[in-house]
């Protein structure tokens, strides 16, 4: 098993700081090698729903710039990305992750890699963000087994605004696995799945993309 096969199936057993602060240094470069393409896959998503006249319009009617929150930002991928293909004139990105090493990746990159603010979270706790404080909110990489399942989403859609999206990915049999408790939670949170669908993940594992609008 390659260096990388390995880090990334101690990972599947703990995805926390135990795994990742160590991780975090060669993460980028471990990640290339399976081909990660979930950051990309998570913002082209994104930015079916989102355009920059459309929150060039809602910049104007709120007077301020459309808030995302990349939740588990890792190492800043996502925004790495986003910057590259979408204006962020009209956006405030926000990145939280429980491992602070990988924010310390971010933190090392140009710019922050675009990240207006960043935090240590805990996804599996109530988040140090006002109640619906996000206009939306993606997420690459988290939903996956060791690291975050659907009990997690009550705490991400407490901090989304009504009417937003949350955008993210999840491993397919992972998904499969745990439907149960993303339908149960997507309802109790009173939120609507909008859609599923397959996308580029890497080349260990097939990865699907979850639209769900907080109504
Ligand atoms: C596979 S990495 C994905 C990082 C980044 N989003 C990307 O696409 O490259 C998983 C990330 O989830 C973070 N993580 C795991 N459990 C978490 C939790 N409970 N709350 C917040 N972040 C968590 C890890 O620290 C790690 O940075």
């Amino acid at each position: 098993m390659s260096a990388t096969e390995q880090a990334i199936r101690a990972s599947e057993k703990d995805g926390g700081p135990s795994t990742y602060s160590s991780f975090a240094k060669d993460y980028d470069e471990h990640l290339e090698k399976i081909e990660w393409a979930a950051p990309q896959s998570i913002v082209t998503k994104w930015m079916e729903h989102y355009s920059p006249e459309s929150l060039q319009t809602q910049a104007t009617a709120s007077g301020r710039k459309h808030r995302v929150l990349d939740a588990g930002c890792g190492t800043g991928l996502v925004g790495e990305y986003m910057g590259t293909v979408f204006p962020m004139d009209n956006v405030e990105l926000y990145g939280g992750d429980i491992t602070p090493e990988m924010l310390e990746e971010v933190k090392a990159k140009k710019g922050n890699a675009g990240y207006a603010d960043l935090q240590v979270i805990n996804l599996k706790k109530e988040l140090p963000y006002e109640e619906e404080f996000f206009d939306s909110i993606v997420s690459s990489g988290v939903f996956y087994v060791g690291h975050c399942g659907p009990d997690c989403l009550p705490n991400i859609f407490r901090v989304l605004k009504k009417g937003g999206l949350l955008i993210t990915t999840s491993r397919k049999v992972f998904y499969e696995e745990t439907k149960e408790g993303w339908d149960k939670h997507i309802k109790e949170c009173n939120c609507t799945l909008l859609e599923v669908c397959d996308i580029p993940y890497h080349t260990l594992a097939k990865g699907i993309s979850l639209v769900i609008k907080k109504n």
